[in-house]
């Protein structure tokens, strides 16, 4: 598909190691290590790969991207340099891999010659600084509207089932509507569509789910042929990138976008056993107590731990996210749930949340007003602390 020719920026794109060898940290500005926070700032590494600690930047959709051509700008760069540390992690934002794959305005794509260049500068912005970044590939499925879609037609989905009517879209032109009911996929379009966007009910769930994927063919019925399309994306991926560049995201449990596995346990058991021998730079999940994306704050109380229950069947890497804060993330690393925790809203409004974690310096609270669109404002403009 679409993004996979680019070999060239694979590259750039560096990423975490396919296995995990603990290392004290020892030779870095990490090594100081504060009684409060000894995992989260302990080094991780591996293979090519070394992170000097395990505070990930978690994917973050912001919109910000040039309106025309979808291609970061200098603005963007700015951003994600802000929030590069020496041997941090970020994993930037969900970026469509083609043009059907659009469900948002001013989302970076990443199949243009243009948006790749942006990609460029963003990627030397983070490398500048020690950096290593991740692209989460993405496409968004029936989360999406006719308005974004090239020639107007309808989104693409597995099935062709609307979400649920509760539910509202925005078009490209600004109006609040209800979701059309997508296209099913021709068996003969799916074929092989880095971070692989495997979570929050975009195409690759939809194929996962059951009540998304109504499909009779080899894409479709048992699970087997469900996590196909998943499987069959990760080879391609691993193929142009090798697997030690290549990450799965995933939110078992998680109910983003009219989600949901009735039975997420033998469906994901299947997925994770699945990718384990593939060798993966790491798996990443979305805990399902708090999405954190959307317009409003989700934060649901007594729902099961993707990462307790799925660590015992993942031997790679495993990045969590969802509402972790210093302390939880530091627990869940030192109770071995987790090797590295990602960080969503607290990122957006402290650009130096490594070092804030670190020191214990207060946290600077976000803003949702403008997590999405717009220019520097609630962007670029939240400072370093300044313990001054
Ligand atoms: C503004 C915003 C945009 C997001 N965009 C993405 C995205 O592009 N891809 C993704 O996988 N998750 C996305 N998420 C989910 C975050 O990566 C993260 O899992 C979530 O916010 C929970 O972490 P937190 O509690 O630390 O914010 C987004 C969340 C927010 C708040």
């Amino acid at each position: 598909m679409g993004g996979l020719r680019h070999r060239h920026l694979a590259g750039r794109v560096a990423g975490l190691a396919s296995r995990t060898g603990y290392k004290s940290g020892s030779g870095d500005s990490w090594s100081q290590v504060s009684h409060e926070f000894s995992f989260i700032v302990f080094a991780v590494s591996g293979g090519p790969y070394r992170l000097n600690h395990r505070i990930v930047m978690a994917p973050l959709t912001r919109m910000r991207a040039e309106k025309e051509s979808f291609a970061p700008r200098p603005l963007n760069a700015e951003y994600y340099g802000q929030r590069a540390t020496p041997g941090g992690l970020i994993i930037a934002q969900a970026s469509p891999v083609m043009s059907t794959g659009r469900g948002n305005a001013g989302t970076p794509g990443i199949y243009s010659d243009q948006q790749i260049e942006g990609w460029r500068d963003v990627v030397n912005a983070v490398h500048e600084k020690g950096g290593v970044i991740f692209l989460q590939l993405w496409h968004v499925g029936r989360v999406s509207h006719s308005s974004f879609q090239p020639g107007g037609v309808l989104p693409v989905a597995p099935s062709a089932v609307p979400i649920a009517e509760a539910l509202k879209t925005m078009t490209a032109d600004g109006k609040l509507v209800p979701y059309e009911t997508p296209r099913a996929l021709e068996t003969s379009e799916i074929a092989g569509v880095i971070e692989i966007h495997g979570a929050n009910g975009y195409l690759i769930e939809q194929f996962l789910q059951s009540h998304t994927n109504l499909r009779t063919d080899r894409y479709g019925g048992s699970i087997e042929n469900r996590a196909r399309l998943l499987m069959e994306i990760t080879q391609a991926v691993i193929e142009v990138w090798g697997a030690d560049r290549v990450g799965v995201r995933l939110s078992p449990y998680g109910v983003a976008n009219d989600s949901g596995e009735a039975d997420p346990m033998p469906l994901y058991s299947h997925v994770i056993r699945s990718l384990d021998p593939l060798g993966l730079a790491y798996l990443h999940f979305i805990e399902p107590r708090s999405s954190g994306a959307g317009r409003a704050e989700v934060n649901h109380q007594n729902v099961p731990s993707a990462m307790v229950l799925f660590r015992p069947i993942w031997r790679g890497v495993l990045i969590s996210a969802g509402g972790f804060t210093g302390e939880t993330a530091e627990a869940a690393i030192s109770a071995g749930h987790a090797d590295a925790i990602a960080f969503g809203r607290i990122f957006i409004s402290n650009p130096d949340l490594p070092r804030r974690l670190r020191e214990g310096f207060p946290l600077t609270p976000c803003n949702r007003a403008t997590f999405y669109g717009g220019e520097e404002i609630g962007y670029t403009d939240y400072a370093a602390y300044d313990p001054l």
